[in-house]
């Protein structure tokens, strides 16, 4: 599957244009490496999530925006410190130079750094969400994105093994992408404010996708030409990563990631909203190849 799926572009768009208003202006090299790397493309996954499940209640639209906004924020700036050349030194990125090439090491730095305030200011300053849902919502996304989530995933991706289970790769995927697919989920559940039980199905679902994201993601690395995906193929293979192809092979690889998509979706039949477009997502996130 190619560039772009119609049904995800009015979400692209909304979230685009949502982002473009929470950036700071083009002023300094900070905001324009901070601009540069956050307007640059991508599937904005993590701000969708937030939105379809925010949509199986209701929520006030601007309070969408800014949960997505704040989603995409915390996610960008994994990506500049992924690519820097003490994490995975890559020099493309949604087919442009990654933010260090651009700017230099110090600037892509700082610009990481930046985005994470940037991301939680978002939530705390707005006044479509309640005082006590904003503490959750901050409480939630830094949980995900801390020393014992979305960041111990990455000292576990970047540290040398010599062996890896299946279950120990699991468990690293699970911390250095599930988690914050999970938490857009839950944070969508909880500005809509739908119950306990169903923020718990879309936790469950969000388990599944996250992984399975993940081993696509894999699969992308050794499959899909820098044209398509917007970064360096085999990049993983110069890093000797363990991923789930060098560990399962290939096929194997591409049938457990349609496995736990499958597996996701019965969780969101089970959610009591309309959980269409939830299941479109399982396929595309299976089926892409960018
Ligand atoms: C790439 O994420 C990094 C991972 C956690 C796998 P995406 O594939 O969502 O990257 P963009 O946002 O579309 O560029
Ligand atoms: C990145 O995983 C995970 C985070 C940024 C937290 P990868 O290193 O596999 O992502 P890509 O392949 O560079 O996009
Ligand atoms: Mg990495
Ligand atoms: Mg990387
Ligand atoms: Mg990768």
């Amino acid at each position: 599957m190619t560039k772009n799926e119609g049904w995800l572009q009015p979400y692209e768009e909304r979230i685009n244009s949502a982002l473009e208003s929470s950036l700071p202006e083009d002023k300094t090299i900070l905001t324009q490496a901070i601009r540069y790397s956050v307007l640059s493309g991508g599937k904005r996954l993590r701000p969708l999530l937030v939105y379809l499940a925010s949509e199986l209640g209701s929520a006030p639209p601007e309070a969408k925006d800014t949960v997505s906004c704040s989603v995409e924020l915390i996610h960008c700036y994994s990506l500049i410190h992924d690519d820097l050349p003490a994490m995975d030194d890559d020099s493309l990125r949604r087919g442009k130079p990654t933010c260090h090439k651009k700017f230099g090491e110090a600037i892509a730095i700082l610009a990481g750094d930046a985005l994470q305030p940037l991301a939680y200011t978002l939530i705390t300053g707005s006044n479509q969400i309640e005082e006590k849902i904003q503490v959750k919502l901050v409480s939630t996304l830094s949980k995900a994105c801390g020393w014992d989530g979305m960041v111990e995933g990455q000292i576990l991706d970047i540290s040398h093994h010599d062996y890896l289970s299946l279950e120990d790769l699991d468990s690293m995927h699970m911390k250095k992408t599930g988690i914050l697919i999970i938490a857009c989920l839950e944070m969508g559940g909880m500005i809509s404010n739908l119950p306990e039980t169903e923020i718990k199905l879309l936790k469950q679902f969000g388990k599944k996708v996250g992984l399975a994201f993940q081993i696509r993601d894999d699969i992308i690395d050794l499959e899909s030409p820098f044209e398509i995906s917007g970064k360096s193929q085999g990049s993983d293979l110069v890093k000797e990563k363990i991923t789930y192809p060098s560990l399962i092979g290939i096929k194997a690889s591409k049938e457990r990631a349609i496995e736990l998509s499958e597996e996701a979706k019965e969780f969101a039949k089970k959610l009591s909203g309309d959980s269409n477009k939830l299941l479109k997502l399982c396929d595309f996130i299976v089926q892409r190849d960018y």
